[in-house]
């Protein structure tokens, strides 16, 4: 979504942008080029491999950005606050990581049931399945993938590792495939294995958790007047983007946790909507790109 994305962040020259997932730097490459001669640009991945990739990608650019490894949820730890008049934040998995085997997210291939989209984090998708009591791996699969058979499929991984640890992306994959009550798929648009696996990337890299500290950290390093384009994948994003963007945009603030109309109390918003309403993929995009179908971006602005 270059296009949408360019058009909601009006990159300029003299402007300052962060990325905070620049995967293979796509949009990072579109930022440069639109604010040309003298936009700057910070950029981080969680990803080592896609830090190397937009590092290449990038240098024709070279002293107009800075690159770090890194989760967006630490922006404010190397970004002045107000300093930018644009962040983005391109969410999820990238398609090299999905269609990488050794990298283990997908179900498609055999691989590793790793996950990680930070490499150097210890914890892998195979340390989770392998340690998690069937209570957390069941609210896992029904919080992080919406799966309705959340606990049968917990239930038989626990039975299932007591004779073989999970080490393989087949391993999980048979074995649902197996028990679902769905397996009757072959011929059908998803695999059933499909939300367990979306579940466990999203609890292996703490997606929500990070989404929701980098959500605040971008709010801080804008300047007044920048703004902040976030394109979701999932429900689970969208819903913390609306509830992030609830909050910021309304004039009072409320002491506790239920928001009694009488107790309000007036406060200047943060933010400002640009657009509430979630922006599609073009036609062309949809084409070229068929992942790109259940891309959404969202547009704030810091008042
Ligand atoms: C959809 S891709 C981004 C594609 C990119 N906009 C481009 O133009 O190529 C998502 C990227 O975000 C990264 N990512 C996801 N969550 C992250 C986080 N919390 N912090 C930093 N990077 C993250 C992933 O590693 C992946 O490379």
């Amino acid at each position: 979504m270059v296009a949408e994305v360019l058009n909601a962040l009006r990159p300029k020259p003299g402007g300052r942008y962060a990325d905070g997932t620049l995967g293979g730097a796509g949009h990072s490459a579109a930022i440069l080029t639109a604010s040309m001669p003298t936009g700057w640009l910070f950029g981080c991945d969680r990803d080592g491999v896609a830090i190397e990739v937009a590092r290449e990608r990038l240098a024709k650019f070279a002293g107009r950005f800075e690159i770090r490894h890194g989760n967006f949820a630490e922006l404010t730890e190397w970004i002045p606050d107000a300093s930018c008049d644009g962040v983005l934040l391109d969410l999820g998995v990238s398609s090299p990581q999905l269609d990488s085997p050794e990298r283990g997210f997908s179900f498609q291939y055999d691989g590793p049931l790793d996950m990680r989209m930070d490499t150097q984090q210890l914890l892998t998708a195979a340390d989770l399945l392998n340690s998690s009591s069937a209570e957390e791996l069941a609210r896992i699969f029904w919080e992080f993938g919406g799966e309705r058979e959340s606990r049968r499929f917990a239930k038989a991984i626990i039975c299932q590792r007591e004779q073989q640890k999970f080490k393989t992306t087949r391993q999980l994959a048979e074995l649902i495939e197996k028990i679902s009550a769905r397996r009757a798929f072959r011929g059908r648009k998803t695999h059933p294995a499909t939300k367990v696996f979306q579940a466990l990337r999203i609890a292996v890299n703490d997606e929500i958790g990070s989404l929701k500290r980098g959500l605040n950290a971008a709010a801080k390093i804008l300047k007044p007047g920048g703004r902040l384009a976030v394109i979701t994948f999932h429900s689970l994003e969208v819903r913390a983007v609306k509830e992030f963007g609830r909050e910021r945009t309304r004039d009072y603030v409320f002491a506790g946790e239920v928001d009694v109309p009488e107790l309000r109390q007036p406060c200047k918003p943060e933010l400002k909507w640009v657009t509430r309403k979630a922006i599609g993929p073009g036609e062309v995009e949809l084409e070229e790109n068929p992942r790109s179908r259940s891309a959404q971006l969202r547009v704030l602005e810091k008042i």
